[in-house]
């Protein structure tokens, strides 16, 4: 059973950047976009970048290596929503985010 657990504090994560987290054995990128939090696997499944380090366009945050494209909300490639890279659900609870992770 998933559990939420608190990954960082609001004011960790500047409107429209991304930040790498650790849950267990998971690296987690949190992206703060829209005023909404998303959380995505952080490793680009390509060549395995940092998608922390992506830019933030349109619900969608583009690899700073080679541009791949994922959609925040599902993790869905944007050019193929056939690969995805995981996708977890993200709360905000007083001023700490909360990532839920199996
Ligand atoms: S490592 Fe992400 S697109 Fe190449």
């Amino acid at each position: 059973m998933a559990d939420f657990q608190t990954v960082c504090r609001v004011a960790e994560v500047a409107e429209g950047e991304g930040k790498t987290v650790q849950v267990g054995t998971k690296l987690i990128a949190i992206f703060r976009h829209g005023g909404q939090f998303f959380a995505l696997d952080d490793v680009c499944p390509h060549m395995g970048a940092s998608l922390a380090g992506g830019y933030l366009n349109d619900g969608i945050v583009t690899c700073p290596w080679h541009a791949w494209r994922f959609r925040l909300h599902d993790g869905a490639w944007a050019d193929n929503p056939r690969l995805k890279v995981g996708c977890y659900r993200v709360r905000v609870v007083g001023d700490e985010v909360q990532v839920e992770v199996g």
